[in-house]
């Protein structure tokens, strides 16, 4: 069940289409099944890959044997390090928009093994059974050395990471002595966090589908959140100019980051077809899926000091996390506890460590849904030790200039999250004493955290072409990951033209289409989104012309500032009475289509001045059974800012459904390695778990109120990733508030509940 408010119009909505709760204009494709995704595209002569991957974590391949393979009538090639061709990036440093620093993992580039799951050989067979039965008969030896994937062994050989192009801000310096503050202080808690590797596990799996045109091109469809990265990527390492690599991604079946960078089942596909000259698709299985990426395992400390009326003498929060030997994956995990709370003294500090894994990769609120967990459970362990309500300690210590930089927020309604959440929640009747709350044979707990994540916005660019049948076709190469792209940037080009929303086609997923930032970071609606507005806006620009230089002049002396544009008219503010439709306009200024191209930049100066973010402020009842432990989720409030909301019904259920991921995270996600082996052990649906239905209660969603000029001209901040964080520490300390004892191990499962003396 999902609540939905209604979002007043604050900025000029002239065509009323922003703020409306529209249904998914992609959502009939989808549930006909008709929307097609990277793997069901096909080809009449198409060949299958199949990948084998490495069974140790550390060493080198000694001998690859694919004899019994190739002896299968049907199977094409087995395409190993030992013959693959030489490749473009064999000799260049090249990146993608998402590597980070380091060098980037090249598939099959020779014997060594850095990471269990390593793709070894590719088999290719005229089926995928016969393929994927071939890739059993690839016979691979190896000679072992000694690895480390445990992050616990290694973390004090950890290294501060420097700043990168990449956006990685390192923490601030150190403001005061907070350690001494530390011990000066009256009341102080000093606890220790760990959250556990976590896999992206969309429903769609990683594919990509290369078909081989007759003039030797390539137009592959791929799993991506943005189809001008793979194309990018495919032309660095094989060497292809970009006229010769289209890349269409229209429909992705959920990301949530792990299509930010292009995976390596692209780089196989695209190295069969070409040495085939066929249509090859690779498909990765749901084990597969834990061959790459993933949310990197992290162990926190977080000291806080207060003074007695609860206000923040020091803030210590330090954070180490696990990257692979190859490339320094960074997140941004300590920072925000330094934004969100001003304390009188504070340091900062993260820290990587090296494992022989492969490189982790963003997921969802990638730093902010880890570091934000610690400090919002140390926070609700201060307010116990103050004796104090949890939210009042975070509005006494609140502050609208981010103590980071000491630049003012653009926007900040976090009092009014808290608010509002709480009149929603019925905070109001909570008792603050631990296992005071019983219904039959649950303990009952309430708990809260606040949330926060960036305002971030890339350069985009977009175009539009309005035909004399009143259609308006728009496009930009952005991805929609299930988020709502194809509804929003529809609803703000209608919006702009005062065009009702059928008239409006919005086309994405296509490489060749005007460039757009990868999807992700919540940046979407803010770079593509002004990248719609400004060229819609220079379309309605050229019909303002006409319609004022129409012969007859038949909107009189008006000038451009007073044509409204609504229901598929002009319309004169002065006299509405002089009102004609756009085609009419069009047809009679000889007009046979408008086309614009335009690209919006993000307000750099205005954005350099202020920090820009969203917040929020969860709330978590949780029922824990007396005898058993057993934890259930049976409501979470959500009240957000992020801006304008373009659309509630949308943006609403990328909160509710980053709230489920955040009951997944509290209870039930870890990848779980044996240290022995350097492998992940149970990567598969059946072993790494995630919430169904029955682990989901009532999620109530809400978007407070909250203007903000200086983000973008849409007023809109992004809702991709504001709803993930925090919501694992608010179910933590509604768990400490029913039983009285503190897990500080995510995911917070039976065992450790009852190790921890509950319930
Ligand atoms: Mo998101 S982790 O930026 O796809």
């Amino acid at each position: 069940m999902i609540a939905f408010p209604s979002f007043p119009d604050r900025l000029e909505t002239p065509g009323g289409q922003i703020g409306r709760p529209v249904n998914r204009v992609d959502g009939r494709l989808k549930v006909t099944g008709a929307a097609r995704y990277a793997a069901e595209h096909t080809a009449p002569d198409l060949a299958h890959g199949y990948i084998v991957s490495s069974a140790i974590a550390k060493g080198r391949i000694t001998r690859i044997d694919t004899s019994a393979a190739l002896a299968l009538p049907g199977v094409l090639a087995v395409f190993t390090h030992e013959n693959r061709p030489d490749l473009a990036w064999f000799d260049r440093k090249w990146k993608d928009e998402d590597s980070p620093k380091g060098s980037p993992f090249r598939p099959l580039y020779d014997a060594t093994i850095s990471h269990s799951f390593q793709p070894v050989a590719l088999v290719v067979a005229e089926s995928f059974e016969l393929a994927r039965y071939a890739a059993r008969l690839v016979k691979v030896d190896y000679a072992a050395e000694p690895h480390q994937t445990d992050l616990a062994a290694v973390h004090r050989d950890a290294f501060a990471p420097s700043k990168d192009k990449g956006g990685f801000q390192p923490p601030p310096r150190p403001r005061g002595d907070a350690d001494r503050a530390l011990v000066e202080a009256e009341v102080t808690v000093d606890c220790h966090y760990s959250q556990p590797a976590e896999y992206h596990n969309p429903m769609e799996m990683h594919a990509s589908t290369v078909l081989y045109n007759d003039d030797g091109t390539l137009t592959i469809h791929d799993k991506i959140q943005g189809a001008s990265n793979s194309q990018t990527y495919v032309c660095n390492v094989f060497n292809l100019p970009k006229s010769a690599v289209r890349v269409c991604s229209p429909f992705v079946g959920g990301a949530f980051g792990s299509g930010l960078r292009p995976q390596h089942q692209l780089f196989m596909a695209v190295l069969a077809a070409t040495q085939l000259k066929r249509s090859v698709r690779v498909e990765l299985s749901r084990p597969q899926m834990f061959s790459f990426g993933h949310r990197p395992r992290s162990l926190q400390r977080v000291a806080l000091g207060a003074h007695r009326d609860g206000r923040l003498r020091t803030l210590i929060h330090e954070a180490v996390q696990e990257t692979s030997q190859f490339e320094n994956y960074v997140e941004i995990v300590v920072n925000w506890s330094g934004q969100q709370y001003k304390a009188d003294t504070t340091r900062l500090d993260y820290r990587l460590a090296r494992l022989d894994v492969y490189t982790p990769l963003d997921q969802r609120a990638p730093g902010a849904a880890t570091g934000v967990n610690a400090i919002e459970m140390a926070m609700d362990e201060l307010a116990y030790a103050l004796e104090m309500d949890p939210i009042a300690l975070r509005l006494k210590n609140h502050t609208d200039i981010d103590p980071n930089t000491g630049r003012p927020f653009s926007s900040k309604e976090l009092r009014a999250c808290f608010a509002q959440g709480a009149e929603r929640f019925g905070w109001s009747r909570r008792n603050p004493v631990p296992r005071s709350m019983r219904q039959g044979r649950d303990l009952v707990g309430w708990g809260v955290a606040a949330g926060v994540w960036d305002a971030m916005q890339g350069q985009a660019e977009a175009r539009a072409v309005l035909g004399l049948d009143g259609s308006l076709m728009v496009a930009s190469a952005t991805a929609d990951i299930g988020t709502g792209t194809y509804t929003v940037m529809s609803q703000i080009a209608a919006d702009v033209l005062g065009l009702p929303l059928e008239q409006v086609r919005f086309r994405l997923g296509d490489s060749a289409l005007p460039t757009a930032p990868i999807e992700g970071g919540s940046w979407t609606v803010s770079s593509v989104g002004s990248a719609v507005k400004a060229v819609c806006d220079k379309v309605r620009d050229r019909l303002a012309r006409a319609a004022l230089t129409l012969e007859g002049r038949p909107f009189g002396t008006a000038t451009a500032d007073d044509l409204l544009f609504t229901d598929g008219c002009i319309q004169s503010r002065i006299d509405p009475a002089q009102r004609l439709p756009l085609t009419e306009v069009m047809r009679e200024a000889g007009l046979f289509a408008i086309e614009e191209t335009a690209r919006s930049l993000p307000y750099l100066l205005q954005r350099a001045r202020h920090t820009l973010g969203t917040h929020s402020a969860i709330f978590a009842e949780v029922r824990v059974d007396a005898d058993l432990g057993t934890v259930r989720v049976s409501r979470i409030v959500s009240a957000v800012a992020a801006g304008r909301i373009i659309n509630p019904k949308t943006a609403g259920s990328q909160i509710l459904g980053a709230a489920v991921w955040g009951i997944g995270m509290a209870l039930e996600e870890e990848a779980l390695t044996d240290h022995r082996l350097g492998r992940v052990m149970n990567h598969d649906l059946a072993e790494y778990h995630v919430p169904v239905n029955p682990d989901v209660g009532t999620i109530d969603v809400i978007f407070v109120d909250e203007e903000d000029r200086v983000v973008n001209p849409l007023g809109a901040k992004g809702v991709g990733e504001i709803g993930i964080v925090g919501v694992a520490a608010a179910i933590g300390n509604a768990i400490f508030h029913a039983t009285g004892v503190r897990v500080r191990e995510l995911p917070f499962t039976v065992d450790k509940i009852l190790a921890a003396g509950g319930p």
